[in-house]
């Protein structure tokens, strides 16, 4: 197996190589759990089928009338009616965070994933906790397609490719504290948000997620509706939270509670 370390090797691997490296391993266990049907899991054309149909459908989700956007806003209404009712117990110190979008939203707006473009300290914050939670770990194999070259190096058909995202969204050449929860990775000197190209939580190339939009729709439009909600903060007594993670199939946090705090 071939690990691709630092956001230099994995790039010309998952992108300047997108197509050779676009192979998924089928061991026998996922074989007789999937029977090689779905996206995740499968190779060649039965995944080029399926990924171009989930793509079908993702699109068609985000047009329409009561799109994607829309179910997800009113999604949030719900998840701050149901923390407001039933959850006095959820450390987030989001005062800046809660300024930002009271400085620019009206309170009675609905909030749209096109207003994290007002809203880049907002913004900055979510990328940063997607780059620093790492929730994919090191990210997921793949196995090479055809024989290709990897940094010069010679990689033969049928190789098993580990493009490790963790070593991208750690990278020291890439940010500035990668250890460090820190916002400003994502912004300029003037505040204004900017992208990072080793901003890869999402992978890239031929399989990169096909929830991406989605998963980052979901996370503005929660985020922004939860912190003008409420504010969080420790339970009384407690110093702070176990921020280690539990290693599954993705990382997950230790159970915590927070208090939400009606504003
Ligand atoms: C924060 C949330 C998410 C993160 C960080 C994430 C990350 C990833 C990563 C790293 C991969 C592996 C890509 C590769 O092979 O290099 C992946 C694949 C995938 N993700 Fe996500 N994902 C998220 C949410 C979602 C959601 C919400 C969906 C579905 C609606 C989704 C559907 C998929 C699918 C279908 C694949 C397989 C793509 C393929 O093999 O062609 N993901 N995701």
């Amino acid at each position: 197996m071939v690990v691709l370390n630092g956001y230099k090797a994995v790039k010309d691997g998952i992108i300047t190589h997108s197509e050779e490296v676009s192979g998924r391993p089928l061991t026998p266990f996922y074989r007789d759990m999937m029977g090689e049907k779905g996206i995740f899991l499968t190779s060649g054309h039965t995944w080029k089928q399926q990924r171009r149909f989930g793509m079908t459908v993702i699109r068609t989700l985000a047009l329409g009338k009561n799109n994607l956007e829309h179910q997800i806003q009113a999604e949030a209404c719900i998840l701050i009616q149901v923390v407001g009712r039933k959850i006095k117990y959820f450390h987030f110190s989001a005062e800046k965070v809660q300024r930002e979008i009271e400085a620019v939203l009206e309170p009675s707006h609905l909030i749209s994933y096109e207003d994290r473009k007002k809203l880049p300290y907002t913004n900055a914050v979510i990328h940063e906790a997607l780059r620093y939670s790492n929730v994919t770990s090191v990210g997921v194999l793949r196995q090479c397609v055809r024989n290709t070259t990897l940094l010069g190096f010679h990689i033969k058909k049928g190789t098993l490719v580990l493009p490790n995202l963790h070593s991208v969204v750690y990278d020291s050449e890439h940010w500035a504290t990668p250890w460090k929860f820190n916002p400003n990775h994502f912004l300029d000197l003037d505040g204004n948000f900017v992208n990072k190209e080793a901003f890869l939580p999402f992978s890239a190339g031929h399989r990169v997620c096909l929830g991406e939009q989605m998963a980052r729709v979901e996370l503005f439009i929660f985020f922004t509706n939860l912190l003008r909600a409420f504010r969080f903060q420790l339970p009384e007594g407690v110093k702070e939270i176990n921020l280690e993670y539990i290693l599954g199939s993705i990382l997950q946090p230790h159970p915590y509670k927070l208090c939400a705090i009606p504003r």
